[in-house]
């Protein structure tokens, strides 16, 4: 799943939506997305509609309608047909102030309406190492897990260390399997063991059957690297 963050404009992306649209046809098994821009969701249905990348946004209201100035609600992403929608990803925890809570409203506002909401935990620098990961990860999952197990078995984790994202540091295939076993484990108590994974912070077509190759890691949640077609495209086929 790529996520385009706030990059992108009208002509640019209709090459890249053109070129994921011809390429994702031979990219095999799996899934592919991109989170694009509010702006752009009607643009991405229009190019990629009927082939094999679906789309999403990067983020929704925890409210279906009313007095919220300058935010989405999950029936307006169902108007463009999203399938996929991010919450809490770690930019908006940080510059927005979203809570632990919040997110997980969030996701259950877009299950209500049908979407999948790709949930993002993950720990910041300070926390790595400070050897709070773990209880980081459990902190921001248990509003999520609370929402019981018929919830979360449509919903898709992403595990994304804020130090990570961007940085060009990715975690290690080890360090980030670390995290995803503990995280399967969350999910294997509450009796939804397939709930899939993704991991995000750097993920490039150079380094992603590694981290592929973990037996935790489902998929990935790729920044920068998702604005390049033919890289996106590498990181699919891995
Ligand atoms: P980068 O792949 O640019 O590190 O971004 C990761 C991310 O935040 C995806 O949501």
């Amino acid at each position: 799943m790529g996520n385009w963050k706030m990059h992108g404009n009208l002509s640019a992306n209709a090459v890249l939506l053109a070129d994921l649209r011809a390429g994702a046809a031979h990219a095999g098994a799996c899934d592919v997305a991109v989170c694009v821009p509010f702006p752009y969701l009607a643009q991405a249905r229009a190019v990629l509609e009927g082939g094999a990348v679906s789309w999403g946004a990067q983020d929704l209201s925890a409210h279906a309608q009313g007095a919220f100035t300058g935010e989405v609600a999950a029936g307006m992403l169902n108007d463009f047909a999203c399938r996929w929608v991010l919450t809490g990803h770690s930019e908006r925890r940080a510059m927005h102030a979203e809570g632990d809570q919040l997110v997980a409203d969030k996701a259950a506002a877009a299950l209500a309406a049908g979407i999948t909401p790709v949930v993002c935990i993950g720990e910041t620098l300070a926390e790595q190492e400070a050897g709070q990961t773990h209880a980081v990860i459990a902190r921001q999952l248990a509003p999520v897990l609370a929402l019981g197990a018929q919830a979360v078995a449509r919903v898709v984790l992403a595990y994304e260390p804020v130090w990570a994202i961007g940085t060009g540091r990715t975690a290690t295939p080890e360090q980030a399997q670390s995290v995803h076993a503990a995280i399967r484990s969350s999910l294997h108590d509450l009796g939804v063991p397939g709930v899939r994974v993704l991991y995000g912070g750097s993920v490039k077509a150079s380094n992603a059957a590694s981290l592929f190759a973990m037996p935790d890691i489902d998929g990935a949640l790729v920044g920068g690297a998702s604005l390049v077609a033919d890289e996106f495209l590498r990181i699919a086929a891995a």
